[in-house]
């Protein structure tokens, strides 16, 4: 293929900027998808990303253009999958930087624009959303001038709805953004940036040709994973699968190896021929490491081994996030999970349930401390439960995040307050126009895996945005609170907080449990504790519960009747220090609020 007519590239947006609309409105008007067959959304394939609107796994798609072929890649549009973003990136030479003209300027659209530029990119900015009477285009451009640098008149206007304008930016991709450069004879090496598993033909991987020639049948090697397989098949998409028998550098397309794992085959990987290897890998590897933890029990302890299948089934497509056996004294037999963040623990969880038809308790997500004792070891733990004696404990240090915050200006003072109430400490204020301002914290990840975004969303009525990028772990004074029920901990409720906060959410703990644990024939003390002093409790009055009161006369049937209903209910509960708890508490108390 002749390099000059090749593009790729990736539309890069903040969330509902119309990324999606877009990529579905540039395949119709190429003609790569019949608009008779024009699904909405056709690269979201997953039903989930559908539901939710957000896009998780990367594809890439080949539409022709005036004579030229662009390669579309897909990209994820959330924080928890920058990475991701990170690597699809670096399979293009440009970007279609577009910015919903209603809303300006968001915390990803900067973010997702650093990317670009850290990776040499050359940059179509676009408006769009055009048609909404609330599009504010002059206020847009100039913003996107004043905070990005693109001179306002370089920046298109469209509507990725009617396709006003989409004409003129596939025009402008081919004019402006660059051809790849490579040579078809130089040892090969070629970019993963995407890896699924597909029932039938194992792991299919999006892959960038960078140098030399990707060949079908070829032996093949895989430089960080250090591991040998053929090439089966490889091919470009346009829409659907089309084999070809082999892709020259600069092209992007998929290639099937026979392997059983996306672990093997992950986005970073460098794969260069088996016979001629090169010596340096393409730059930028990283193994995924997970952020946010929490316990997964199925609600009924007989579906342990269904849960563990599933647990194995969605490993096989998605490596990042991580799985291992626990028991709890609270929640029986289950697992610790591993997961990037908050969205992705909740991609997985909605999986589970949905796909594999279970029914999941999952505690409060954690994250992974170190702790360092006084005998001068360093453990790292993502489980309160496992937290050394405090007494033994010299220093515990928690991973923070650099945060970043882009709000409308009125709204400054709230979020200042809400990051202080975390814990940020804040590192810069900065007026990008008059009206949007941008806020940056240094913010512990355990502050915001709990209803950060959420408190974000609710106090600025949606218009502020968040990204956030990990910035290394951090001492903090932080100590576990257990919380007691009949003087026995309950591992599930244990929780590593910063000091200052253990008051707080002790007394919050016992006053829930209060509420939602049954009278029982004994008075049931709670407690919330902190390295054996007692910071909080409550007590569930005793109650003797005859069933049967209701019921004189003698109608035995229906006395019967009440009897295996209350048997029935015995059967969900648990049984801790005597107390017998209602599953549906356990849920309940672990809800976030
Ligand atoms: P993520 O996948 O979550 O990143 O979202 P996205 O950027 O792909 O946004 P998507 O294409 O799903 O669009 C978000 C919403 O904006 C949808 O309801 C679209 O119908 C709407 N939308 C997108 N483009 C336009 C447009 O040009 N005009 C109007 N009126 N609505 C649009």
């Amino acid at each position: 293929m002749d390099l000059d007519r090749l593009r790729n590239i990736s539309i890069i947006a903040h969330i509902d900027h119309g990324k999606t609309t877009l990529s579905d409105r540039v395949l119709e008007l190429s003609g790569t998808v019949d608009a008779r067959d024009m699904r909405a959304q056709y690269l979201d394939s997953m039903d989930l990303e559908r539901e939710r609107g957000i896009t998780i796994k990367l594809q890439s798609v080949r539409l022709d253009w005036r004579d030229h072929v662009i390669n579309l890649i897909d990209t994820p549009g959330h924080v928890d999958f920058g990475y991701e973003v990170s690597r699809s990136l670096a399979a293009c030479e440009g970007v279609v930087l577009l910015v919903d003209a209603a809303q300006g300027i968001e915390a990803q659209t900067l973010a997702n624009c650093y990317l670009a530029l850290e990776n040499d990119l050359e940059i179509v900015a676009c408006m769009n959303k055009l048609d909404l009477p609330a599009a504010d285009p002059d206020r847009c451009a100039e913003e996107i001038e004043s905070v990005l640098g693109i001179p306002a008149e370089e920046v298109l206007r469209i509507s990725a709805k009617t396709g006003d304008g989409v004409p003129e930016l596939l025009d402008a991709v081919v004019d402006r953004i660059p051809a790849p450069v490579g040579a078809a004879d130089d040892t090969l090496r070629a970019l993963i940036f995407d890896s699924h598993f597909d029932q039938y033909r194992g792991v299919v991987s999006s892959v960038r040709v960078m140098d030399g020639t990707l060949r079908s049948g070829q032996k093949l090697r895989f430089l960080q994973a250090g591991a040998s397989h053929q090439a089966e098949e490889i091919g470009i998409r346009s829409p659907g699968p089309i084999a070809v028998d082999t892709l020259g550098p600069g092209e992007t397309g998929y290639l099937i190896a026979g392997i059983k794992d996306v672990g093997e085959a992950r986005s970073g990987e460098t794969v260069t021929d088996a016979a001629r290897p090169a010596e340096e890998a393409l730059e930028g590897y990283r193994d995924p490491k997970p952020m946010v933890f929490c316990g997964m029990y199925p609600v009924d302890g007989d579906q342990f081994p269904d849960l563990r299948e599933a647990l194995e089934r969605l490993r096989l497509n998605d490596s990042s996030f991580t799985y291992e056996p626990e028991s709890s004294g609270a929640l029986g037999f289950g697992f610790r999970c591993g997961f990037l963040g908050l969205l992705h623990m909740e991609i997985v969880r909605e999986r589970l349930e949905r796909e594999f038809d279970l029914n999941l308790i999952a505690t409060a997500p954690s994250v992974a401390y170190r702790v360092h004792t006084k005998g001068g070891e360093v453990v790292e733990i993502d489980n309160p439960s496992e937290m050394p004696d405090g007494a033994e404990v010299e220093a515990i240090e928690e991973p923070f995040l650099n945060v970043t915050l882009l709000t409308p200006s009125d709204y400054t003072g709230t979020l200042m307050d809400l990051c202080q109430t975390r814990r940020g400490e804040m590192d810069k204020l900065e007026y990008l126009s008059p009206e949007r301002v941008e806020l940056r914290y240094k913010i512990p990840l355990a502050e915001v895996v709990t209803d950060f975004f959420d408190q974000l969303k609710s106090r600025t009525q949606g218009y502020a945005s968040l990204d956030y990028e990990p910035a290394g772990d951090d001492v903090s004074d932080l100590v576990k609170v257990d919380v007691l029920l009949n003087s026995q901990p309950v591992d599930a409720f244990s929780m590593i907080v910063h000091r200052t906060k253990a008051d707080d959410y002790g007394r919050r703990m016992c006053e829930k449990l209060k509420e939602l644990i049954p009278r029982q024939l004994f008075d049931v003390p709670i407690q919330a504790a902190m390295g054996g002093r007692i910071i909080a409790r409550q007590t569930v009055k005793a109650k003797r519960k005859d069933v049967l009161a209701k019921c004189y006369g003698g109608d035995i049937s229906r006395k019967r009747k009440l009897l295996d209903r209350q048997k029935e209910g015995k059967k969900k509960m648990k049984s801790i220090g005597r107390v017998e708890v209602p599953q549906e508490a356990f849920v309940s108390a672990l809800k976030l609020d």
